[in-house]
């Protein structure tokens, strides 16, 4: 009986190597999941990105500017349209409609092509976009990022709809140089390192374009980093941005965590963005980034801990006789 035992289990040892030797996902570099499965996660990661970390949508399509945080009018998500002189006339110099990046727009385009937009700044034709488009941020993001971020862009729902060409009187030169990028070498830092993981999302979620304030030129000053002040002026409401250093008086200093994640969740709820705050609107996209996950949240939270605290006082609506919110 012991030996009957021995055999069948010898069996049994046999056939497990043998199939384990035949499992493809046990060979070095190759992934435990069916190509669909990882065709379906990058999708979802793409989609995670365009819409809580990146927020296309915020700019490529038309926005509600009389409800809070301005949320997309539905059903025009990627396809373009804002009129960007109208709506920041201050902040333009010219005109300028958003482009659609539905696949109607972007059907001729290569991936590579696309890519390059995302993170270098220049368009099908080569020419310089409009810094805008937050691809000095964007040139940071990890190869699998932005494959999967135009992967979700290939499966949006074709929009058909044009727009005319930029007109600008400044030259593409005067938009301040390139990022130098080959997006295929940029990597991904690991999760488990928070505060690392929290600069990754902060510079591709581009806080920095309007949390730190910028010259007369607009060039970004760096030396106050995320420390508020831009003025914007729509022509419905006005806003000046949060300093979110780690200052204690001016800044985030004294938020806990689990207040800054509670900001980000209160400010997306549906009530909140169907209100309209009339003078006291804002242009912090909450509606997007308040999608974002509690552990993205905390990584976020995490890094801006660890940036130089700087004191800059910021009333976010002096003209509007709101509470502060
Ligand atoms: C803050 C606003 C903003 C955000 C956020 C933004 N874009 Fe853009 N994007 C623009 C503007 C403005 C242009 C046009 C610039 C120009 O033509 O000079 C543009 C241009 C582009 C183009 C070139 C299209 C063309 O026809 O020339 C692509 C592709 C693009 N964006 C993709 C994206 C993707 C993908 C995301 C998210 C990962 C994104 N954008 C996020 C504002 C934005
Ligand atoms: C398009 C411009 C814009 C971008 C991009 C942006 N913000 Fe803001 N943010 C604002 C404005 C304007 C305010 C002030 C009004 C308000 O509280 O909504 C603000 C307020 C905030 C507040 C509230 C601070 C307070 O004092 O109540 C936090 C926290 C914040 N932003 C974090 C971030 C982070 C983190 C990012 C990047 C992931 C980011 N913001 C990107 C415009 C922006």
């Amino acid at each position: 009986m012991k030996r009957l035992i021995f055999i069948i289990s010898t069996f049994v040892a046999i056939a497990l190597i043998i199939f384990a030797c035949n499992d493809k996902s046990k060979e070095p570099g190759a992934t435990t999941l069916s190509k669909d499965d990882s065709l379906k996660q990058q999708l979802e990661r793409g989609k995670y990105l365009a819409n809580s970390v990146v927020n296309c949508a915020d700019c490529h399509s038309k926005l509600d500017t009389s409800k809070f945080s301005a949320p997309v009018v539905p059903g025009t998500e990627g396809g373009g349209g804002l009129a960007l002189h109208e709506i920041l006339p201050a902040d333009i110099p010219g005109k300028m409609w958003v482009p659609n990046i539905t696949p109607y727009a972007l059907k001729d385009w290569t991936d590579d092509e696309i890519a390059r937009a995302i993170t270098a700044g220049v368009n099908k034709k080569g020419d310089t976009l409009f810094p805008l488009m937050p691809y000095h941020g964007l040139s940071r993001m990890a190869k699998e990022d932005v494959e999967a971020v135009v992967a979700y862009l290939r499966s949006l729902k074709p929009i058909e709809a044009s727009f005319p060409a930029r007109e600008l009187f400044i030259p593409a030169a005067a938009f301040g140089p390139l990022p130098d990028v080959d997006y295929k070498k940029n990597t991904r830092p690991d999760t488990a390192d928070k505060v690392k993981y929290g600069e990754y999302l902060v510079t591709i979620g581009h806080c920095t374009d309007c949390h730190t304030p910028v010259t007369k030129e607009k060039m970004p000053m760096m030396d106050k980093f995320l420390s508020g002040g831009q003025h914007f002026k729509l022509p419905t409401f006005e806003v000046t941005v949060s300093n979110i250093t780690p200052d204690s008086v001016t800044g985030l200093g004294t938020w806990t965590e689990a207040m800054f994640l509670a900001k980000f969740r209160t400010n997306s709820t549906p009530e909140m963005l169907a209100s309209k705050p009339g003078k006291a609107n804002t242009l912090m996209p909450w509606s997007f980034y308040g999608t974002m996950s509690d552990s993205d949240l905390k990584a976020i939270y995490a890094y801006l801990r660890t940036v130089p605290p700087i004191k800059n006082k910021v009333e976010k609506w002096p003209t509007a006789a709101v509470a502060s919110r």
